[in-house]
């Protein structure tokens, strides 16, 4: 049984041994901050100060939590990003990552859905994405909630001496 909420400023332990207990593929693929991040809990600072309890919203954070009320632990991330510009108000960014204990258990797509639904609730019409062109799993998963490519970034960035491509999906809700 998973529950989904918010995430609070009350979250940082939680929020942060997940950040920290993240292995290097599952925190790149996520692809958001360098591995390895110097100080992690820059992580949840950068995060907290965005969510929606502070005035100006840029994002709003929802954890996926299992092991409720034993040993709550947070199990997966997802985010909703919003510009400042008006004429960008019925758009907004999106972001998922479930830890690799949990994965392949349905957990990404229920908190998906949540995600999907809780943008809906509030108005918004677009959901963008970034991701990058050799994640399988990601491009599977948005490929069943209907997102379609928008665009290819070529060789947008350099890991390991290699090239990867970027590319922007979008789905209408
Ligand atoms: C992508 C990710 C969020 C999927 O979460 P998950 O909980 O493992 O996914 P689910 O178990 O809910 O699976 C839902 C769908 O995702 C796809 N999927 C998940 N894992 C997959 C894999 N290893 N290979 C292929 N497809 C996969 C499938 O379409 C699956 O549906 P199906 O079971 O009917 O085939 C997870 O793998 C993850 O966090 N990866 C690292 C971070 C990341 O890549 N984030 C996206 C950044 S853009």
């Amino acid at each position: 049984v998973a529950t989904i909420r918010q995430l609070y400023p009350g979250d940082s332990f939680l929020f942060l041994s997940f950040i920290r207990s993240l292995d290097r593929k599952t925190w790149e693929s996520y692809g958001r901050w360098d591995w390895p991040l110097n100080n992690r809990t820059n992580f949840y600072y950068n995060i907290a100060k965005t969510q929606s309890f502070k005035k100006d919203i840029e994002e709003i954070g929802l954890i996926l939590i299992i092991n409720e009320p034993t040993n709550p632990t947070i199990a997966g991330y997802a985010h909703l990003m919003f510009s400042n510009k008006s004429s960008r108000s019925h758009s907004c960014g999106f972001g998922i990552v479930i830890h690799q204990d949990y994965q392949k258990q349905g957990l990404g797509e229920i908190l998906m859905k949540d995600v999907l639904k809780l943008a809906k609730d509030i108005g918004k019409k677009k959901v963008w994405l970034h991701v990058y062109a050799n994640n399988k799993p990601a491009l599977a998963l948005y490929n069943k909630f209907g997102f379609k490519e928008e665009g290819r970034f070529r060789k947008e960035e350099l890991k390991d001496n290699k090239y990867i491509d970027v590319l922007s999906l979008a789905k209408f809700l």
